[in-house]
Order: C-alpha cells, then structure tokens, then sequence
C-alpha cells in the first residue's frame, strides 16, 4: 500500500526585505548574505499574521481542491506556538471548516516537527487506509536584530494532505534518524527571540545528517546515486551544498562538477532563498519549490529529504515522485505569491518586528495588511480572534 502527500501548498506572507538592504545597515558586505549564506529577501510578517493565518492560508487551496470528507486528524507542527495548552490546529479546524470526526493535535521539535507530523499521520493513515490527514507546518523565524541570526529571518507554511492515493510524492518506508540532547538552538517561554550558538548548530546539522544518512543506506540499501535530487532542511540555502558535499565524503565519493551539482540541488532552493528560513515547513517549502520549478519531468523519480530539528532530531527519508503529479500542483499560486509581495523599507521592517502586542492581557485589535484568506482580527479577552478576509 502506497502513503504519501497528496497535495501540497505553500504559504508565505505577503511582505519582504530584500537582504541587501540589511547588509547595508548592518554595515556587511551583502555577498556575505547572498552567496555566504545563500539567501537573497526575508519574509516580513505582518502584526495580524501569525502561524495559525499563515498555516491555514496554506491549506485553504488543499481542501478546496480536495475536499474535506475523511480528514480524521490534523497535525500542527510549530516552534512558534502561540499558546501553552490549546492546539494551533483547532483554530485551523475551525477556519478551515472541517469535520468534527477529526483528532487536532499539536507538535513540537523545532524545525523537525514538520516531519514528524508527516510520519505520524502516514501511521495513521496506514492503520485507516480510507482515511486522510492533514499535516500543517508553520513557523516565523526571529532572531534578535543585528545578531548573525537575523539575515536568517523568515516565516512561511506548508499544508500536506497525507493519504493511501498519494498524487504527488510516495514515501518509502525506509528511514534512518538520530536522537541526541544538545542546546545549539532554542528559545525559552520568555522569549520571542530564539537563542542559538549558530556554528555549533550548523554542525550538528552535518554531524547528524551522516548518522541518519548511515542508517536509511543500511535499511534501504540504496546510495547517493539512487535519488535524482535532494531537498535537505534549509536554515539557510548555502547549507545544502555542505550537506551534500558531506554526504559524498561519507561514501568516499568525489563531488560531481558543478554543472551537475547545480543540477542536482539548486532548484530546491528558489523558495528558500526568497523567504528565509521557515523552520518545521522548510524541507516541504524546498520540495514544493523542486517541484514547481524542475523544467524536465520528475515522475518517478526518488527524492533523498533530510530534516533537522535543533536540540535535536534528524531524520533521513525519500519519496518517489507520482506519476503525473504536476497536474495537482499549486505551481501558479506560489509564483503569484512570491513575485506580488510588498517590498520593506528597514524602518518598516524594524517597526514590524517591534511592534508589540500587549503582554498584560489587555484586549488589542488588529490593523488589516495584505495577506491571505484569513488574519488575527483581534484579542479580546486573552481569546485570539481569527476572520476571513473576503
Ligand atoms: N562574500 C562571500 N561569502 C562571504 C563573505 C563575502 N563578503 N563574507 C562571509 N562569507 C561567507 C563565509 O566565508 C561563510 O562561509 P562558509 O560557512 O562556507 O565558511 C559564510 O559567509 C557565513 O559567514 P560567517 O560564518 O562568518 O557567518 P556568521 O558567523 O555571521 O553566521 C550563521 C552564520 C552561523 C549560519 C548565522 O547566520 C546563524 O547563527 N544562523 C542561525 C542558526 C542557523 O541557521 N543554524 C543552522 C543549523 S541549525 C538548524 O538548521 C535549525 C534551524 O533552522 C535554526
């Protein structure tokens, strides 16, 4: 029996901060960002956005196309959770009007919550093969301003529909992961800023990788040869041609030519790199972007994904792309998306990722930005209130 994602969206919001323009102010050499780290604009979001907006702008276009019948569980994975006890996803349920048969939980293990969300709704599925589920994976990133975390910054959403009648991806069964308590990236309920020792992250990201690697070679029996392409977690894209090159050292390898290389990793990135970093849905907002954007086909084609969450989990998996896949994708809407946003001045950005909503309780209502289906209109006793824009 087949499991894997039927459809998938993705959402980002509708401002943005091209990176040179935080060069300037922060006084770097903006190659530093574009070709260092490899990122080129931030997403900037708005004060009436927030992971449950973003989330369910993402999956509005998924349960419209495919209907709402059989969803039996939605997973929210986040690490910017916006209550200590309530789940994310039920404000989702609700905006997105699904039906009441349906378990909402949500998870947490920074940027790998994503993927365990997917794992634990093809388990699901797979006990109730006539069921679907709904995988929501949103995050904003935030470091503190003029920290080397900063040009980093993103935010963004992914909605997968997991089921037995996969349209787009078909997971294999074979996976290896890694376990291990470490303090490279975390943020403590006080804080709005993550803290991070960004080099000892980094190799943890690659040290991991070779573990979870190892262990779906020895269980699949497959090697690098075996997947067309790579989408990896992206806190940053430059990221992805370290991890590869890592890869190819662990089997002894040479690295391919550049062309080659280019070919293999690169359209993976071209979402990343316009958003920045969107934590739990970054490997689905890079799979989304191969997808959209690889000129030749891809049916059939093995994908080798890898998931890093800070603290910290890694997981290594793959997927055989569907056959005629690209006739269920969302290509036009996340183009649109993309190239329709409002640009940022740093004054404004700076306003936005200083505005603060009241600590104290106090009821605060939203001014409406541009941005998707749905925005926080409110707070009114210490109760978020969502609405539809339209
Ligand atoms: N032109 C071209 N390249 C330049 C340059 C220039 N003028 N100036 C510097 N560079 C290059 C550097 O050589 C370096 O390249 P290499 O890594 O290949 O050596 C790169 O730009 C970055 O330079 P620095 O290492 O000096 O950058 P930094 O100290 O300012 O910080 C960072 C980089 C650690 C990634 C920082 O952005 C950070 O802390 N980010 C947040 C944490 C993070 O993303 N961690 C990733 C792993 S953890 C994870 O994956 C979970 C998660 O999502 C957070």
């Amino acid at each position: 029996m087949k499991i894997g994602i039927d459809l998938l969206c993705f959402h980002t919001p509708s401002y943005v901060m091209d990176l040179r323009i935080l060069a300037e102010k922060r006084g770097v050499d903006p190659d530093k960002f574009t070709i260092g780290i490899g990122q080129e604009r931030m997403a900037v979001l708005p004060p009436d956005q927030d992971i449950v907006t973003l989330a369910a702008n993402a999956a509005l276009p998924v349960v419209e196309k495919a209907g709402r019948d059989g969803i039996e569980l939605l997973i929210f994975a986040t690490e910017s959770g916006i209550d200590q006890s309530k789940a994310a996803a039920l404000f989702c349920h609700k905006l997105l009007n699904l039906p009441a048969t349906c378990r909402c939980i949500e998870v947490k293990e920074a940027c790998y919550g994503g993927t365990a969300a997917l794992r634990l709704a093809a388990t699901m599925v797979a006990a109730r093969p006539h069921t679907k589920a709904l995988v929501l994976a949103a995050d904003v990133a935030r470091y503190d301003l003029a920290s080397p975390g900063e040009p980093t910054q993103g935010a963004g959403a992914v909605a997968m529909l997991v089921s037995t009648k996969p349209r787009i991806l078909a997971l294999d069964p074979e996976t290896g992961f890694h376990a291990e308590d470490v303090m490279d990236f975390w943020r403590p309920n006080y804080r709005e800023e993550a803290l991070v020792d960004g080099k000892y992250s980094t190799r943890m990201y690659l040290t991991t990788l070779i573990q979870a690697w190892k262990q779906y070679t020895a269980a699949s029996g497959r090697g690098l040869a075996d997947h067309a392409h790579y989408c990896f977690h992206l806190p940053f894209t430059k990221i992805a041609y370290k991890a590869y090159s890592r890869l190819c050292k662990a089997e002894g390898t040479a690295e391919p030519p550049k062309e080659e290389l280019l070919h293999l990793l690169d359209m993976a990135l071209g979402y990343n790199r316009q958003t920045g970093n969107t934590y739990a849905a970054c490997v689905y907002e890079s799979l989304s972007a191969l997808l959209d954007n690889m000129p030749e086909a891809l049916d059939d084609k093995r994908i080798g994904l890898f998931s890093y969450g800070s603290g910290c989990m890694a997981e290594f998996f793959s997927g055989v792309v569907q056959r005629g896949y690209r006739a269920h994708l969302f290509t036009d809407l996340h183009r649109t998306m993309l190239d329709t946003r409002t640009p940022v001045t740093y004054r404004q950005y700076e306003d936005i990722f200083t505005y603060g909503i009241p600590k104290d309780g106090a009821d605060h209502v939203f001014a409406p930005y541009r941005g998707g289906a749905f925005r926080l209109a409110g707070i009114k006793a210490h109760k978020r209130r969502y609405e539809a824009t339209a």
